[in-house]
């Protein structure tokens, strides 16, 4: 028998890189591939969730069963997000940029002859931590992502709790992670920690989808 356990459940993800213009013809961006976060998508809708997946640019397909909104900057990030709530869960998987360029030129920047150039940038808006913030509107459960490469533990307990979400997915990216096809993970909640052996990203994604199942399977928690 198949058991989807989210079912009547909406979940909005983030998911891939953002990308901030420069001119026309060029941009500020990442190498985040969009796998893990669209691994979470699919696994959560084949779990019966309703399932938003707000993606920046990545060469991945639609998962099946899940409603994609493509975006490009973090602004646009997160206004979609926005407009996607209200929902039960809020997931941060996307590399977002940090900073954007404080002016976007009309026209292409011409090369100049000097020896160096700047590119004023001005800060983002934190998405995860906006939506973590929302209040009355805020999803019951919301989920960051973090990427460490030391004292993982410690960098991610301090980040669940400067970002104001209730579960951190901590990476140990000491290794090959952006891109690659697996990741070793920490799980960090209010209560506990848990270790998560290097696995495929899709085994990841499912023993996320089946955490949240739990939760919402606790009646008093819910
Ligand atoms: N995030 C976000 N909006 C931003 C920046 C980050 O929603 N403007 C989310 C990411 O999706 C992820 C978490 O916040 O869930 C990562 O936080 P961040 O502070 O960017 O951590 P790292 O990428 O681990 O980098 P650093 O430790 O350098 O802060």
């Amino acid at each position: 028998m198949i058991t989807r356990p989210l079912t009547g459940k909406r979940i909005v993800i983030t998911a891939g890189p953002t990308l901030e213009p420069i001119d026309p013809v060029r941009f500020l961006s990442n190498r985040s591939s969009g796998k893990q976060g669209y691994a979470i998508a699919q696994t959560l809708a084949n779990a019966g969730a309703d399932v938003i997946l707000v993606s920046g640019p990545t060469a991945l397909d639609v998962p099946e069963g899940v409603q994609r909104i493509d975006v490009e900057s973090a602004r646009d990030m997160l206004h979609a997000v926005e407009s996607a709530l209200p929902a039960d869960v809020f997931i941060a998987v996307a590399a977002v940029a940090d900073w954007r360029p404080a002016e976007v030129s009309s026209r292409k920047l011409k090369g100049e002859k000097t020896a160096r150039a700047a590119i004023e940038l001005v800060e983002n808006p934190d998405i995860l931590k906006t939506i973590a913030h929302l209040g009355a509107r805020r999803p019951r459960l919301v989920i960051g992502f973090a990427a460490e490469t030391h004292d993982v533990e410690a960098e991610a307990a301090a980040k669940r709790k400067r970002k104001g979400c209730d579960w951190i997915l901590a990476n140990d990216v000491s290794g090959d992670v952006m891109g690659g096809d697996a990741n070793a993970a920490l799980l960090i909640t209010e209560e506990q920690s848990e270790h998560w052996p290097r696995a495929p990203k899709g085994e990841i994604a499912q023993r996320l989808t089946d955490r949240i199942a739990r939760l919402f399977s606790t009646p008093a928690s819910c």
